[in-house]
């Protein structure tokens, strides 16, 4: 139904910038993985059924999130190494800036790698 809206607007010659949603949806599974915030000097793992953002409030760090349906932008963090493959399953990114492999959207995006360092 969301795409579905998206669509229309767009036929209607609404610009981008002004059609917004949200998703409220449970995390999707996946693989676990490790990740180290730089700036708390924490290491955590990302099990399979919670979501990166669970995961790093899970230590006690309070990130900024709103919708926890990568459509709000709010969680929208600096990735400063990794050595994998995100999985962005967020609606907030621009393509390019998926592919640079420079940010994620700890609330609904994963990662498939060894290394995965971010700036929190
Ligand atoms: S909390 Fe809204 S995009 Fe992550």
């Amino acid at each position: 139904m969301i795409n579905w809206v998206r669509r229309t607007a767009t036929v209607a010659g609404w610009p981008d910038a002004h059609v917004h949603h949200e998703e409220f949806l449970a995390p999707q599974p996946g693989k676990p993985f490790a990740v180290r915030l730089a700036k708390s000097g924490l290491s955590l793992e990302v099990g399979e059924d919670e979501s990166l953002l669970e995961a790093i409030e899970r230590l006690g760090v309070d990130p900024p999130y709103l919708c926890r349906g990568g459509a709000c932008g709010q969680c929208e963090t600096d990735v400063l190494e990794s050595d994998g493959t995100f999985i962005h399953r967020d609606h907030w990114l621009e393509d390019g800036e998926k592919s640079s492999g420079k940010k994620i959207m700890p609330c609904v995006s994963r990662f498939d790698g060894k290394i995965l360092v971010l700036d929190r």
